[in-house]
């Protein structure tokens, strides 16, 4: 019987990691603890996580730059581990910082980027001039990346990784950094690359940027992936169709069971934490699908609502109740349900 070869990815797929681990010699927990998941082609996959989820490790594996633990990972059908060197000729690779060759122009940066990657003498400096008017940057071509601002120095960093025309684009949070101007700049050229039929895998912390951007959203957290979907599957797997974020304050004195007593709730009991019990009688108002407790607030509390209905309707019950359990509504703020939502509902806290 022929040896049957068995691959890990179907024509379709440009990415493929499946039990992915890794754990720095130094440390005692695995940085990638372990995560899977597909890119299709052509797809702009997002991943999404807070500092330290392991985004850049996982990406410095995809990108040959770090040995996995344990695991597998293919891009653009290629064993990135086994065959690193061809994995490489595959994609594009914007780190998380800057590591443009201070000693080089931006041109130069851009034609030796080309020239280690083959492409073609001939080619290049016509590549390296379509990049260069692409992405804004002809005017600063013979300058070196020291007089370059941060979002400048970001566009350089894209273009010199299309240099060879990868067929997967890697972004190590492209936006990070930079001003609102500059970041839709960078957004909008993220958009075209997609558009072009370029695979991009790139990491974020900010839900904005995984909503706008990706096709799909993967959120990680401590290594692990906790959810993978589209940023609208993903948010309307949340009950309730918006939020009603509170920031209570306590002065000390709470309020004695007698006064609990008095209360218009069904619980009649008050303890010594006002805080558990502010969050339960809030659960228990109409149209109050869920609540969320956020991040401690000073001496007080920050939670989130997750509502069904219109969220202004219930700003005075919300201060009423608050005000019987002891506490002071310091603040409002009304809102949908955002990536940020899953990200609390996922892991007990903000991404920030
Ligand atoms: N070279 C290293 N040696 C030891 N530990 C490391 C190393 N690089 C990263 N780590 C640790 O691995 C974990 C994941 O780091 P990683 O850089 O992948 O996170 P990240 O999601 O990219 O975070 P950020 O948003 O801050 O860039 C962190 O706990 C980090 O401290
Ligand atoms: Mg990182």
């Amino acid at each position: 019987m022929p040896d049957v070869k068995v691959t890990a990815v179907t024509p379709d797929t440009a990415i493929d990691v499946v039990g992915l681990v890794k754990r720095y010699s130094n440390s005692p927990v695995n940085a990638v603890d372990g995560i899977s998941f597909s890119v299709r082609r052509g797809e702009c996959f997002g991943l999404l996580g807070p500092n330290g989820a392991g985004k850049s490790t996982t990406i410095g594996v995809l990108t040959t730059r770090i040995r996995p633990t344990g695991g597998s990972a293919f891009v653009d059908g290629v064993n990135v581990v086994a065959d690193p060197v061809r994995a490489r000729s595959r994609i594009g690779v914007v780190p998380q910082r800057n590591n443009l060759d201070r000693s080089l122009t931006i041109r130069q940066n851009l034609l030796f980027h080309a020239r280690y990657h083959g492409v073609p003498a001939g080619q290049r400096n016509a590549r390296a001039n379509a990049l260069l008017a692409q992405f804004a940057l002809t005017d600063r071509a013979d300058d070196k990346p020291d007089r370059l601002s941060g979002g400048q120095a970001q566009r350089v960093m894209i273009a010199r990784a299309l240099m060879h025309s990868p067929p997967v684009l890697f972004l190590d949070e492209p936006s990070t950094g930079l001003d609102p101007a500059a970041r839709l700049f960078v957004w909008d050229r993220i958009r075209e690359l997609a558009e072009s039929g370029v695979t991009i895998l790139l990491t974020t912390h900010d839900m904005d940027e995984a909503e706008t951007l990706a096709d799909r959203v993967g959120i990680i957290d401590h290594g692990k992936l906790l959810a993978l979907d589209t940023p609208q599957a993903l948010t309307h797997s949340l009950v309730g169709s918006a939020t009603l974020d509170v920031v209570v304050h306590f002065d000390g004195a709470f309020p004695s069971s007698a006064q609990a007593s008095a209360r218009p709730s069904p619980t009649a009991e008050i303890s010594p934490r006002p805080d558990g019990d502010v969050l339960a009688e809030l659960g228990q108002l109409d149209g109050v699908v869920r609540v969320e407790r956020i991040a401690p607030d000073g001496p007080g509390l920050r939670a989130r609502l997750y509502l069904t209905g219109d969220p202004a309707r219930l700003v005075a019950p919300v201060a009423e109740l608050v005000a019987t359990c002891g506490g002071k509504l310091s603040d409002v703020r009304l809102g949908t349900p955002t990536l940020e939502d899953v990200f609390i509902h996922l892991t007990g806290r903000a991404l920030r």
